[in-house]
């Protein structure tokens, strides 16, 4: 699928993208025509946890748009979500697409935030050690402390990072710092050429100074490996520590929120309009 930044996808990414993220594939939905060999329009998939769902990998392929597909989809994935009576149904959509975004307005979803998909290649510098704050104790973590300390979060994670996502994440190592002036902790995943999910919280101290000295022992560790950091808030304070080790706004998406107590009028007695 053409999506503005292309995701593309193995079977094996495929599932673990569904385990991670709790799709529901019997709530997510394929629109094929059965009268045309089952070929393939579009598809969308729905997130399910506790009180929320999630649309991602919508999508409809480019011999099928403006032809009602999409709308089909979302009327699929948002009257799944009635009937499941979850009152939250959240997506995102990656800045710029403003056909998407004026979509998803019209079916009654609201811009939540902006976040930021950030990456840090391994040939950035690292500041100098006197601009960071000096590690006094420095504690690993196992799996089951970096889930209880994930759930502590002062700000609200997105799905991508709900402590849901953490949980279903094969490998996990978390440390926890005392700082010469601060503390907080970082866990990320690990992977042969990438640390993904790095997340820093900070718990005493200047949000950016804590984040910057963690990161830079961080990438002090590994310095041959790229790092990526998905779905930081614009606004969040710690971005600058993420930034003066060298990450950078790779792209963004917007975050948007249906509130489920609105109605909804689907469009599924319509005739589908054929090819
Ligand atoms: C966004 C997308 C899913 C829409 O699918 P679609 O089948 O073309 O949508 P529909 O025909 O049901 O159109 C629904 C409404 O979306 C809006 N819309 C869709 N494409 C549009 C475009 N290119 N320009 C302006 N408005 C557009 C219109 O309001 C349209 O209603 P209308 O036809 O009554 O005016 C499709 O364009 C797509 O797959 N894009 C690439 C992937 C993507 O952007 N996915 C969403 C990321 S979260």
């Amino acid at each position: 699928m053409d999506y503005i930044v292309p995701m593309p996808m193995t079977e094996a990414r495929f599932q673990e993208y569904i385990d991670v993220y709790d799709l529901d594939l019997n709530a997510s939905c394929v629109v094929v025509d059965e009268e045309n060999d089952n070929l393939i329009h579009g598809l969308g998939m729905l997130g399910v946890r506790n009180g929320r769902s999630w649309i991602t990998r919508l999508g409809v392929l480019p011999y099928s748009r403006r032809l009602g597909t999409g709308r089909r989809i979302m009327d699929f994935l948002i009257l799944k979500t009635k009937e499941l009576g979850l009152p939250d149904l959240w997506l995102e959509v990656i800045q710029g697409n403003d056909p998407a975004r004026k979509f998803f307005e019209k079916l009654g979803f609201e811009h939540t935030r902006e976040l930021m998909v950030a990456r840090r290649p391994p040939t950035q510098t690292l500041p100098d050690e006197k601009q960071c704050l000096s590690v006094k104790t420095m504690a690993p973590l196992d799996i089951a402390e970096c889930i209880d300390l994930l759930a502590t979060r002062k700000n609200r994670p997105n799905w991508l990072n709900e402590t849901e996502s953490f949980s279903h994440v094969k490998k996990l190592i978390g440390s926890r710092f005392e700082l010469a002036d601060g503390a907080g902790w970082l866990i990320y995943e690990p992977s042969l050429l990438q640390l993904k999910r790095v997340t820093v919280e900070v718990t005493a101290g200047d949000d950016a100074l804590v984040s910057q000295s963690i990161l830079c022992w961080l990438h002090h560790q590994f310095p041959r490996l790229d790092a990526i950091s998905e779905n930081i808030p614009a606004d969040d304070p710690r971005w600058k520590g993420y930034e003066a080790v060298g990450y950078f706004d790779s792209f963004r998406r917007l975050e948007m929120l249906r509130d489920m107590s609105k109605p909804y009028q689907a469009r599924q007695d319509q005739e589908h309009r054929r090819v």
